[in-house]
């Protein structure tokens, strides 16, 4: 199982970035270097970790107990709003290169955009270019930004990043976000890609608890005729759409079933089929409405 290697996408600026990763956003600190190590083996390639989920040591630590080179494995982490502004920035890529044990970064995501303080969201971006002029980090670019962020940060700044990292799966399938990010270049790459974030987010089991996509009878009829499962079936449909797929896991068997997706492909009918099953709905935060203090986190250091 799970011997493929990751197919993997060019970015604006001629790195390749593996096409699937793995996510660390609620893994435990005690639980992380387990999941990373055992990624690593079964193939993947690709890490994504932020400053806000607190486990970039441990990453790092997954990383060095791999024993697979610095220079294959593709490091993504991100600044968190806290640490927005040119020299926070600047700091805040310090404080994530010490905890990950690293002396440079494969990509460097600007976590949100901060609407109402997006002077800072752009000095935080000015800063990611200048760790790219100097070599400390092969790729930048976003996360959670709408075509309209893109736009404002394209304008000041005159660079495009390289990935937007967004909410995206079959219930929340951004059509019209997907062509933006295409049309400038800009990779999309899907968080949440099965769905996590209906069966963990804040409106799991509360009256609003959103549809859970693995077990939506189109994916699992897929997963029938594929002999795969679910998340496998939701995973391919990532990959066939041209979207980066960072599913989360700390059970070694389930992150071996999310990469064992190499061997079989879906028809362009059932690509639509679970494209079709979009609500309009996203299970996360609005990008429009967050600020700082719409999350509970207050210490990176
Ligand atoms: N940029 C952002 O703002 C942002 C926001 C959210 C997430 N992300 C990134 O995206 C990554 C993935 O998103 P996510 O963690 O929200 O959601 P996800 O990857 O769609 O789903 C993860 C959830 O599904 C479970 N799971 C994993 N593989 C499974 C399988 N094969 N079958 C059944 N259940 C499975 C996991 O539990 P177990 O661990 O118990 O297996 C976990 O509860 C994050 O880890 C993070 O790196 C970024």
């Amino acid at each position: 199982m799970a011997t493929a290697k990751s197919p993997v996408y060019n970015l604006n600026n001629g790195i390749e970035m593996p096409a699937i990763g793995l996510g660390v956003f609620r893994s435990e600190p005690e639980k992380t270097v387990g999941a990373v190590r055992s990624a690593i083996a079964k193939g993947y390639r690709l890490v994504d970790t932020a400053a806000a989920y607190m486990n970039e040591e441990q990453v790092g630590e997954g990383i060095r107990e791999s024993g697979v080179p610095r220079a294959e494995i593709f490091v993504t982490t991100k600044v968190w709003m806290t640490d927005y502004g040119y020299e926070k920035t600047l700091h805040a890529f310090d404080r994530s290169l010490r905890k990950l044990g690293l002396d440079s970064l494969d990509l460097y995501l600007i976590h949100w955009p901060y609407p109402s303080a997006f002077e800072a969201t752009i000095d935080a971006y000015k800063a990611a270019m200048k760790l790219l002029a100097e070599g400390r980090v092969r790729a930048i670019g976003v996360s959670n930004f709408g075509a309209n962020h893109l736009d404002k940060l394209i304008e000041h700044t005159g660079h495009i990043p390289a990935v937007n990292q967004v909410e995206l799966h079959p219930f929340f399938i951004q059509s019209g976000l997907r062509e933006a990010n295409e049309k400038r270049g800009i990779i999309t790459q899907a968080w949440s890609p099965i769905g996590g974030i209906n069966r963990d987010g804040a409106k799991a089991n509360t009256s609003k608890a959103m549809h859970d996509p693995l077990s939506h009878p189109t994916v699992v009829q897929f997963a029938t005729k594929y002999a795969k499962t679910p998340a496998q079936i939701i995973l391919r449909w990532q990959i066939e759409l041209g979207t980066s797929p960072i599913p989360k896991s700390v059970r070694p068997e389930r992150i071996a079933e999310n990469f064992d997706i190499f061997d079989f492909s879906l028809t362009s009918d059932e690509v639509q089929a679970i494209s079709a099953l979009d609500t309009g709905e996203r299970g996360g935060p609005d990008p429009e409405q967050v600020s700082a203090q719409s999350f509970p986190i207050t210490n990176l250091d």
